[in-house]
């Protein structure tokens, strides 16, 4: 497998990281997740919007135009022949000697991008299974609009999940449920659907902006609207949304059924209708 390194496309062995970039040393970086399905992107504009976007927030100056990271992206998928699979990318700020909190000069630092692939087909059979999840506080930062490297946040309560037992974390904060560790959260009471809006506190999931589309178009109920674990725990259906994830049932949480403890039908509803929207 290739992997794109600046504006390269390389051998992974042949990539070197300097042990002073920035990323390395403060996660200083961004980065995004887009998939492919048969040999071709998905929402990909939308995908490298949102990395141009994360990268404003923290005045990284990108070093390609969004048409040249298109061009890139898609030459790698074709030179690894990703048919159905997953681009990570990410750029850090670059070398800044000696360490030094702020951010250099941008005309002094180069940011690094590499991107890599991995072949993943679609997990129909826990799409239709379902996964558990644990309640765990949020005790990231106020900024989880940006789409940073910086995931220590993410990844503890992703574990805390695992050593438990359960597949993913849902996070609250004080009460009210922001998203999980990976993935946006949603609820389904009375037919209507739920999620937390975009913000501070949230990342804002590409899925998510291709499910509400779906589901309006469609004539489903749908609030973005922030709900409580009280709301939670009383809810019909739950699931996570991501990149890589699709639309994923949520069937317990803390070990007790939501509602049936089986996939339910809007979740079934808005599967389709994502992957209608995919073909
Ligand atoms: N995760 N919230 C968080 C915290 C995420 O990390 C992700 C994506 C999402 C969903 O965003 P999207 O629908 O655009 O993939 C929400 C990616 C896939 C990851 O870190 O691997």
């Amino acid at each position: 497998m290739k992997v794109i390194w600046n504006d390269e496309i390389v051998e992974r062995s042949e990539v070197k990281i300097d042990m002073e970039d920035r990323g390395y040393q403060f996660a200083d970086g961004i980065y995004d997740v887009v998939r492919a399905y048969n040999g071709k992107f998905f929402t990909l504009n939308e995908h490298v919007d949102r990395l141009f976007s994360s990268a404003e927030k923290i005045e990284l100056r990108l070093p390609f135009t969004k048409e040249k990271l298109k061009e890139m992206l898609s030459e790698l998928i074709k030179i690894n022949n990703i048919d159905t699979g997953n681009v990570y990318m990410q750029v850090t700020r670059g070398i800044g000697i000696p360490r030094n909190h702020p951010y250099p000069d941008p005309e002094e630092v180069s940011p690094v991008f590499t991107a890599t692939t991995t072949i993943v087909a679609r997990d129909q059979e826990k799409m239709d299974r379902g996964m558990s999840a644990l309640i765990v506080p949020d005790l990231r930062w106020l900024r989880c609009d940006i789409k940073s490297i910086s995931l220590l946040g993410n990844i503890m309560a992703k574990h805390e999940a695992h050593k438990k037992g359960a597949d993913e974390a849902i996070l609250h904060r004080e009460g009210i449920v922001t998203e999980c560790s990976s993935s946006n959260v949603w609820m389904i009471k009375n037919d209507t659907i739920y999620t937390h809006p975009d913000g501070n506190l949230v990342l804002p999931g590409i899925t998510k902006l291709v499910l509400l589309r779906v589901a309006q178009n469609a004539g489903l109920s749908v609030k973005e609207e922030a709900f409580t674990l009280e709301d939670l725990k009383k809810s019909d259906e739950v699931f996570a949304s991501s990149t890589t994830m699709e639309a994923m049932p949520i069937t317990s949480i803390d070990g007790n059924p939501v509602g049936t403890g089986q996939r339910g039908p809007v979740v079934k509803k808005l599967q389709q209708l994502y992957v209608d929207a995919v073909e």
